[in-house]
């Protein structure tokens, strides 16, 4: 039974395909390939883009698809031997099993939970939900990937370059007035390191990825003929990009400290991506997964400007997904 948890479980020539089909798709939207199947979308965490994306997109390939928001059902309980007497009114034990039998696949959005950064760093809540699947999985965002996204970037990498090998793209740390997870970025990185990109990672110091990623990373890279470098050198990031990727992450070294954190957030600022930034690449585009904070993030010159792609890259998730979705149902 096939399951898309991490685009990097795939190999490069199954993600290239994923690439070609998408390619063909967008050109060539409707097909029957989901008639007489149910896709199951399960929210635990709110979205625009992807809630929406996949509803067309498996309308588009003939099949029916339900959407079910954590508001809607039982407060669900992921830890065995837990007694529950809280909130959780239903185990993933249970919860998980009952809808395989109704869905031909589901979709999980299960983000970070924020109690420990072990747990988090390990994917528990999604892994505990996937793991009593008795139909393919589909991770639409968990605490540590999100492919789906990753995908559709590589579709508008592609699209923009016309290739991936050796083409230079930095993915930037911004600021936010939150902490948010390193889904994004994770995921990011390893696709541009499995296409064999020449990637910079650059953020402030104590904001780094989580070490098992950048290992693997590097290591795809290493694969692929590209490369991977880390800074905190804001001119040596921007030199030479033909692609900035701004998203902003929290720091995991004070994953329990959140009022250093937040300090630390404060003390960078100046992090945002702004004309002065982009004047030092080498007349790079500009993408961001969306949804996006105006004048915190990047500026509105920046984003509102000719090298923004980032709808372009929104309406990617469209085509890459179903993609993704003939590839782990057919
Ligand atoms: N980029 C992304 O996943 O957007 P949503 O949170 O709106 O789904």
């Amino acid at each position: 039974m096939k399951r898309f948890y991490n685009l990097a479980d795939l190999t490069a020539p199954e993600v290239e395909q994923l690439l070609d089909d998408a390619a063909r798709i967008k050109k060539d939207p409707l097909t029957d390939d989901l008639r007489g199947r149910q896709v199951g979308l399960l929210f635990l965490a709110p979205s625009l883009r992807t809630r929406t994306s996949f509803e067309v997109g498996v309308r588009e390939l003939g099949g029916g698809v339900s959407t079910l928001e954590g508001a809607m059902f039982y407060a669900l309980e992921t830890r065995s031997g837990a007694r529950m007497d809280g909130d959780a009114a239903e185990h993933v034990r249970e919860a998980v099993p009952v809808l395989s039998r109704y869905f031909s696949a589901v979709g999980l959005r299960v983000m970070a939970g924020g109690r420990t950064r072990e747990e988090d760093l390990e994917d528990h809540r999604f892994l505990s939900f996937a793991e009593h699947a008795t139909v393919p999985i589909f991770n639409m965002e968990s605490a540590l990937y999100h492919p789906c996204q990753a995908l559709a970037d590589m579709l508008t990498v592609r699209e923009i370059l016309g290739s991936h090998r050796n083409r230079r793209i930095t993915l930037t740390w911004a600021p936010h007035p939150k902490p948010l997870p390193t889904a994004v970025p994770n995921s990011l990185l390893l696709a541009a390191a499995q296409m064999g990109m020449d990637v910079t990672v650059a953020h402030p110091e104590g904001y780094d990825l989580p070490g098992t990623v950048m290992a693997r990373a590097e290591a795809l890279a290493s694969m692929a003929g590209g490369s991977v470098r880390r800074t905190s050198d804001r001119a040596a990031a921007a030199a030479g990009a033909e692609i900035v990727y701004a998203k902003s992450w929290g720091a995991l070294s004070r994953y329990d400290a959140p009022d250093a954190e937040q300090a630390s957030r404060e003390r960078h600022r100046d992090w945002t991506i702004d004309e002065a930034f982009m004047a030092r690449t080498d007349d790079a585009r500009f993408m961001h997964c969306l949804p996006v904070r105006r004048n915190v993030v990047v500026s509105d010159a920046v984003i509102d400007g000719p090298r923004s792609v980032v709808v372009d890259q929104a309406e990617n998730r469209l085509h890459a997904q179903k993609a993704m979705l003939r590839w782990l149902l057919g």
